[in-house]
Parts: C-alpha cells; structure tokens; sequence
C-alpha cells in the first residue's frame, strides 16, 4: 500500500492532496484573493501567501484523509513550471518533510500532471489518449502513450488559451481572471456576431497573441463610431471572442487525432471548465466517434490531487528525487 502526500504551490494555489493506491482521499486547495485588485497574480504577494498557508492547507488535507503523518510513505511536490518563489515554498516544505519523516521525495512536473488528471476519475481513459491542456500559462496538445511517457505533440508559440480569454476581457473591461464571466456572458450572446481572424499556424501548434490585436482594433474602430458599442454588445463580443478561441482549439485537437489516430481525447487545465469548450469537444467527439473526458472542475484547476495521482505512477516506477532538488520556473519536460 502506497500512501502519498503531494503539495501543488506552483502559482496561486496553495493544496495538498493525500493519494492512497492511486484513489484521492482528499483534495483541499486554498485560493489567494490577495491579487484579484492588482488585475493578475503579483508574485511576491503569491509566495508569501504560500508561506502562510502550507502548514494549515497539508494539515486540513491529512485531516480530511483520515490518516496521521505516520502513515505516508512519500512526499510530492510541483518542481516545475510555475512562480519561482511559489514553487520554492512547496518544495522547500516537502523536502523538509521528507527528511523529518525520512519517506522518499518525489518531484513532479505541473503540466504531466494536468494531463494525467484525467485518470482520478472512473472510467479513465486507456492509452495511447491525447490531451489537450489549456490553461492560463500554457497551451498544448499531449500524446500520452502510458503514465509516464508523456510526448509535448503541439504548443501555443506565444499567449496561451487561458490568457486570450484573460486579455480579451481586459479589453472589455472585465475584471481579471475574465475567462469564466466571458464564459457567463457568453451563454446569452450570438457567437457568430462578430468575426475575428484565425491565425494560420502549420501543424499542431497554436498562436494566440493575434486574437488579443485583432479584437482591440475592432472595439478601437468600433467605438470610436459609437462610444457605448462594448456595453451595447458585451455578450455578443463574449460568445464571438469565445467562439474564436475554441474553433481554434478544437480545430487543433481534430488535426492531431487525424495525425495520430488516437480517438480517445481529453481535455484539463482551466480553461476546460470553459462550457463552449466542453460542449463543443462533446460535439464533436460525438459527430467523429472519439472518446472524450472530461475532470470534474476541481481537478482541472490547480489541484495537488493531480501532483498526487502522479507521484502514485513515479513511485511505482520508483522515480524518486534526492534532497537536492530543486525547483524550476522553466516548463521542459
Ligand atoms: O489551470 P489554471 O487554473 O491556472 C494556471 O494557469 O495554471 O487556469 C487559469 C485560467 C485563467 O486564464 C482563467 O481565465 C481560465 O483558466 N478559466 C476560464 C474559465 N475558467 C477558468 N477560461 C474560460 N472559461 C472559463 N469558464
Ligand atoms: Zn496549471
């Protein structure tokens, strides 16, 4: 029996998570609202929130779990990628841990563990499966051909989904993170209102910056003609930006199955709590026989149920870190 105690700190989540043989016995993720007046995540402010809350966030998760500090038989933890003073609180915590408790320490990769997300919930996804994962700091398509051979197939070249969703907002005064209200606002607009280009990228990559310039342009020209026509039109500019974001997606994530010829497809990250995304991959997946999954929201944001379910798979491969470890903002795998 392989009892896990993982901490995910890599931006402004503080959680820990405890893993039992691969089953999630508890899930506890404390948000910071520290950054919600400064537009975005102010860093400094990130890590000294992680500070605070890593001894209350691991203590509520072992609670949860049922079991005392005695029963782990390992500590994980983000290394990378991610805020570099955030991810040194976690690992810092879980290499002292680790040492205090002498149990083996394990490093674990944040966008691996988005995608193997996938696999907390029954039924999970047989490989070969692709993933698409989207969130605020990457976009990229994965080939995941077992737990731990993982294969980056396409990447965003520039903004990732979740900051298109971010940037456009910014540009209609909504307030950070503005993907879920354009997601809200969206429900009651008309996608195909408003047209905006998509880029032409080869292959399985994405580029989002495009999208950011294009809508600005239009508000520009647009409100110089009538000086209201964003709160005029808010819903309609919402489901339109939405609707060009994930076209592009989906687009993507239908060229890499033709490539691969992998149908059982994915989704994790953020932005797959987007409802646009969700219903049109169900869509699709339904029109081209694919097999979609779906996490369940909580273990699509950052969660250390993600970072746990993965150390589970390096455990039983017997992937451990030294203490010497240390933590990377960089995103190699
Ligand atoms: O994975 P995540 O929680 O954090 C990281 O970036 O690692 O993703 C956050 C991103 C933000 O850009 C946020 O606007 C976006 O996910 N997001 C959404 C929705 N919910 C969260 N974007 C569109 N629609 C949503 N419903
Ligand atoms: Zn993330």
């Amino acid at each position: 029996m392989a009892t896990i105690l993982a901490i995910e700190s890599s931006c402004d989540e503080t959680s820990a998570s405890v893993c039992r043989d691969g089953a999630i016995l508890s899930n506890y993720i404390a948000n910071q609202s520290v950054h919600e007046k400064y537009g975005g995540v102010v860093p400094e402010l990130a890590s000294r929130a992680h500070m605070q809350n890593i001894v209350p966030v691991v203590d509520v998760a072992i609670k949860q779990a049922g079991i005392s500090l005695s029963e782990i038989d390992a500590v994980a933890f983000t290394q990378a990628p991610g805020l570099i003073g955030s991810l040194l609180v976690g690992s810092q915590f879980a290499k002292s841990l680790a040492l205090a408790l002498d149990k083996p320490l394990i490093a674990v990769h944040h966008m691996q563990a988005h995608v193997l997300a996938n696999l907390i919930q029954q039924p999970a996804p047989a490989f070969p499966f692709l993933c698409l994962t989207v969130s605020g700091g990457h976009t990229q398509i994965v080939l995941a051909k077992s737990p731990l051979e993982l294969e980056v197939i396409g990447e965003s070249i520039d903004d990732a989904a979740g900051e298109a969703f971010d940037k456009s907002a910014k540009l209609l005064g909504l307030p950070y993170p503005g993907g879920p209200l354009i997601d809200k606002y969206a429900k009651e607009g008309n996608p195909l209102a408003f047209k905006f280009a998509e880029p032409q990228i080869p292959g399985l990559n994405f580029s989002f910056s495009g999208l950011k310039t294009s809508v600005l342009y239009f508000l520009q020209a647009e409100t110089k003609k009538d000086p209201d026509f964003i709160a005029n039109n808010v819903k309609d500019l919402c489901a339109s930006v939405q609707h060009t974001i994930v076209s592009i997606l989906i687009k993507k994530l239908t060229k890499a199955v033709k490539e691969t010829g992998v149908t059982r497809v994915c989704i994790a990250g953020g932005v797959s709590a987007n409802s646009g995304l969700r219903n049109t991959l169900e869509e699709t997946g339904k029109r081209k026989g694919w097999q979609t999954y779906i996490p369940k929201f909580e273990y699509c944001t950052d969660n250390a149920a993600m970072i746990a379910i993965t150390a589970y798979y390096k455990y039983l491969a017997g992937e451990f870190a030294g203490l010497d470890v240390s933590a990377s903002a960089r995103s190699e795998w």
